[in-house]
């Protein structure tokens, strides 16, 4: 079994984006805790990130069929994006949806999320732990034993 693991905007810049809201792990960091966390637990890791809703949308159609669940910090499009929300609802995968940040602390703007509404479950706040988080909790979910 795999899980996608997607990343939207400005995602690409982590580690030198904001470090004091964000942290200086970088993306790639990211994805290596992502691939520890997929190799312990017996699951294949297919790490992603678009600058673009669109790209994103694609890339989530066709998720379906070859994973068994997605992972997805959809960065400023979680508040903005009835097209991802749409997808996700379309392809009838569990989602985890995840947060660098605790976004409940932060502006009102960012208190309202489109994906929490078709997610499984939501972590944000715990960094970069939040995606390993988020890869034990759908393992858990789809029945992976490691
Ligand atoms: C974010 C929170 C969003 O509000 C923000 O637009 C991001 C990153 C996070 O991981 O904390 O781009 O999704």
């Amino acid at each position: 079994k795999s899980l996608l693991v997607l990343n939207g905007p400005n995602l690409n810049l982590l580690g030198t984006r904001q470090p004091e809201v964000y942290g200086s792990t970088t993306l790639s960091d990211v994805e290596a805790m992502c691939r520890a966390a997929g190799e312990r637990l017996g699951l294949a890791i297919e790490f992603r990130q678009s600058n673009h809703e669109g790209v994103l949308v694609d890339w989530i159609h066709q998720a379906k069929g070859r994973h068994s669940g997605i992972v997805l910090n959809a960065g400023a499009y979680t508040h903005t994006s009835i097209a991802l929300m749409d997808a996700i609802s379309s392809v009838e995968l569990p989602v985890a949806e995840v947060h660098l940040s605790n976004i409940h602390r932060r502006e009102a703007f960012r208190h309202v999320s489109y994906i929490s509404k078709v997610a499984l479950g939501m972590i944000c706040g715990f960094g970069p732990f939040g995606y390993v988080m988020s890869i034990e909790a759908l393992a858990d979910h789809i029945g992976q034993k490691s």
